[in-house]
């Protein structure tokens, strides 16, 4: 028979949760405590890996499972939690978890896009819109936001990160998590979010997913752990583990990672979870069979195990042999009542459960909107020749491409929760901009690929590549008379949603042939060629670059793609995102990203010479650098005031700068400030993002703009993995992206 729990006492915090968790944990058998480590999924969501539990009913009866993922709705979230609740013998809650990567039903841009914003308010703003609709639809757990640091767009999960840099991305991790989670989990609009993959995933070698990783502490301290570290500052509920291993030993039953660092180190409190089956996979690491990696897990600091079931079939059996103790399950079990506890789960279990929130807060008007506001200011300008760009409300667009009309590649990867027939055309948003007087025509143009094989891996959740039954030169005589006939060309091109995402690595990170022979057709009509390229990636593009007069990178836009492509080609909305990874020559430059360390042989003005850092056959520099975007208007930069050129330790400087929008239209711009370590104990990058800071500034407006730095700012952690401020030199660059930047020095004594 259930206990009715009542959570609330007259304690308050830590100590009353404790002792709640303690007095139900002492009602507990093994066996109920081990259930409550089990994450299973019936089947909802996307099946990242092979395990689909079965008989989930018998299990959560049984007291078997203490967290599910990919059950949706008010009504399927009340009919599992009263499983748990009346028929289990203590009738403990269970957690409802889900992939809410970028909104919910309202999907927004791909993270890479949200980051490219460079707007932490509207980045929160995203997430706390996905809370409200997964909660009411019943969810009360979200396995976002993915925080790994990300500098080889071969791997195709730079599109679910914040891109390449530790202090953009610590800011990001902040927005997200007090996005999702609000001031108070109990709140039923909020819910508990999940820090991921820790870590060190983004560095798989080759950008090969789920491959291994081989990193320095200095490295893993320094760039990959900031954004761990920002989340749990933040208050973050969960982490999930990553799949790699880290140093030898894979992420899940690392106890160095798990206990050493996020424990003792930094004070996590939260719950710790694997990835889908990574448990079991360390089978295949090599590191022995279920039980042996089981406890390992476990014994490592890992407390809930998704989908793989070793702990719930093997941790007892290790109890008995003495391979784990009774400590290690109650710590875990410990972790997981506590994430209940803090939902509000034990004074309500259907507190997430009201069957008239769906229809009201999920796909509101107001959602829409902020989707298309949203995304308009996730896109990149690459390029504007003789100002191509915003497109006139007159004569006639001939609007060309295998994206142009298309609904199945707008959310973007990792959407399972979203509907790609609610999202709006390019060619929809574009006809109903409001007052839209130019003539509008479509032609298709190309495929994304001809090739069947390659669509068939990339079609796995619906179609996204639609190899046309008409030939590709049919095609392309469509799209070139069409362009012939008209003012202007706009080409849609580049990936499919699912050629980026997990398991969507690519060793080539060039726009699919057909599109390329496309635009190089589009050039010879002499028409201004205008490229909206979507991707989940930063892609190698230096002929597109050539050809283009315009290229505006929209990612992939979410469920108002159509319309805030529209708005901005329109100049409804000025662009104002900013590169957050670096686009590369060519994939034989990656890694490449701007923070990159100090050699012995620099190459000044990127031209070969012998004996330098440098390639035969490519510059060092990239195509497009860190930071880097461009508006219809233009911003021009004073030269840099600081207040101090030698400060000493606790003392602060503050830089200043103005920005002066020298164009006619207004604007906003992605002011940055970088540091550079001139002289230290150990190589340091030759910049580092310290601060930015976003203004709006109408035609002719100048701000000036003030930053102010702090000793904890010129910190690193050093050889000792201390971390520092040293005396000496530092520069401070001022500008508009990683490369074109005022300077100034001063002298940390
Ligand atoms: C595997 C992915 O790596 C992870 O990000 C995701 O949360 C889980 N599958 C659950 O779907």
């Amino acid at each position: 028979m259930a206990i009715f729990f009542m959570a609330s006492g007259q304690q308050k915090g830590d100590a009353q949760m404790e002792k709640f968790v303690k007095e139900l944990m002492s009602k507990m058998t093994l066996d109920e405590k081990i259930g409550q480590l089990n994450l299973i999924t019936p089947g909802g969501g996307i099946p990242t890996g092979e395990a689909v539990s079965t008989d989930v009913e018998a299990k959560i009866k049984a007291g078997n499972v203490g967290g599910i993922f990919g059950v949706y709705t008010p009504e399927l979230v009340r009919q599992a939690q009263e499983l748990a609740v009346k028929n289990s013998r203590l009738g403990i809650p269970m957690l409802f978890g889900a992939d809410v990567i970028h909104g919910y039903k309202t999907t927004f841009p791909i993270p890479l896009g949200l980051s490219a914003s460079w707007d932490m308010d509207l980045i929160k703003r995203t997430a706390q819109i996905a809370a409200v609709e997964s909660t009411a639809d019943g969810l009360n757990w979200n396995f976002s936001p993915m925080v790994d640091l990300t500098r080889d767009p071969r791997w195709g999960r730079v599109s679910e990160g914040a891109g390449e840099d530790p202090y953009l991305g610590s800011e990001i991790a902040r927005a997200m998590v007090t996005g999702y989670q609000g001031n108070d989990l109990k709140d039923p609009r909020t819910m508990l979010a999940t820090v991921k993959h820790f870590a060190l995933y983004g560095a798989a070698e080759g950008g090969r997913d789920y491959n291994t990783v081989d990193m320095s502490r200095n490295r893993m301290y320094n760039e990959y752990f900031p954004p761990f570290k920002a989340a749990i500052e933040a208050g973050v509920g969960s982490l999930m583990t990553s799949f790699n291993d880290v140093d030898g030993i894979p992420a899940t039953g690392n106890r160095w990672l798990l206990t050493d660092v996020l424990r003792n180190q930094w004070g996590f409190d939260g719950l710790v979870i694997s990835d889908y089956t990574s448990v079991n996979e360390m089978i295949d690491h090599g590191l022995g069979d279920l039980q042996q990696v089981s406890a390992l897990a476990l014994t490592a600091g890992l407390d809930m195990d998704m989908v793989g079931e070793g702990f719930l079939t093997t941790l007892k059996k290790s109890l008995e042999e003495g391979k784990v103790t009774e400590e290690d399950i109650n710590r875990a079990c410990r972790y997981v009542l506590e994430a209940k506890y803090k939902l509000g789960l034990f004074d309500d279990p259907m507190r997430y459960v009201d069957d008239s929130r769906p229809s009201k807060e999920i796909l509101s008007a107001g959602h829409r909107q902020a989707a298309r506001e949203v995304a308009a200011r996730t896109f990149v300008l690459l390029k504007n020749e003789k100002d191509v760009l915003p497109l006139r409300n007159s004569g006639t667009i001939a609007l060309i491409g295998p994206m142009a009309n298309d609904k199945s590649n707008m959310l973007g990867t990792w959407a399972p929760t979203g509907d790609p027939e609610l999202s709006v055309p390019i060619l929809e948003g574009i006809k109903n901009l409001k007052g839209m007087n130019a003539q509008i025509h479509y032609a298709k143009g190309a495929n994304i690929s001809d090739d069947p094989e390659f669509a068939e891996k990339i079609n796995v959740f619906g179609t996204r590549i639609d190899i046309d039954e008409r030939s590709p030169e049919e095609m392309l005589e469509e799209a070139r008379a069409l362009a012939q006939k008209s003012d202007v060309v706009v080409a849609v091109v580049g990936e499919a949603t699912e050629m980026s995402g997990e398991s969507s690595s690519r060793s080539d990170i060039t726009i699919p042939e057909p599109q390329r022979r496309l635009l190089r057709e589009l050039k010879q009509t002499g028409k201004p060629l205008v490229v909206v390229l979507m991707t989940g990636r930063p892609l190698a593009i230096p002929e597109e670059y050539e050809l283009a007069d315009a290229i505006l990178v929209t990612w992939h836009p979410g469920v108002e793609a159509g319309n805030a492509i529209a708005d901005v080609l329109f100049g409804h909305y000025n662009p104002s995102g900013k590169l957050t990874m670096t686009w590369p020559r060519n994939v034989g430059q990656v890694p490449v990203y701007y923070a990159h360390r100090a050699t012995g042989r620099p190459n000044p003005g990127d031209v070969f010479q012998k004996f330098r850092s440098n390639y035969l056959d490519v510059e060092n520099s990239p195509l497009f650098p860190f930071g880097y975007g461009l508006s219809y208007t233009n911003f021009d930069y004073s030269e840099i005031r600081i207040n101090n050129r030698e400060i000493s330790r606790g003392q602060k400087i503050e830089a200043r700068i103005t920005v002066t929008n020298k164009g006619k239209t207004d604007g906003e711009e992605v002011v940055q400030l970088y540091i550079r370590d001139m002289v230290a104990s150990i190589t340091r990058p030759l910049k580092e993002l310290k601060r930015f800071q976003k203004v709006f500034l109408k035609a002719g407006e100048s701000r000036e703009l003030s930053f102010t730095i702090t000793e904890d700012d010129l910190k690193f952690y050093n050889f000792n993995l201390e971390r520092v401020a040293e005396p000496g030199e530092f520069k401070i660059f001022i500008g508009t992206s990683s490369e074109n930047t005022k300077e100034a020095l001063f002298t940390l004594r």
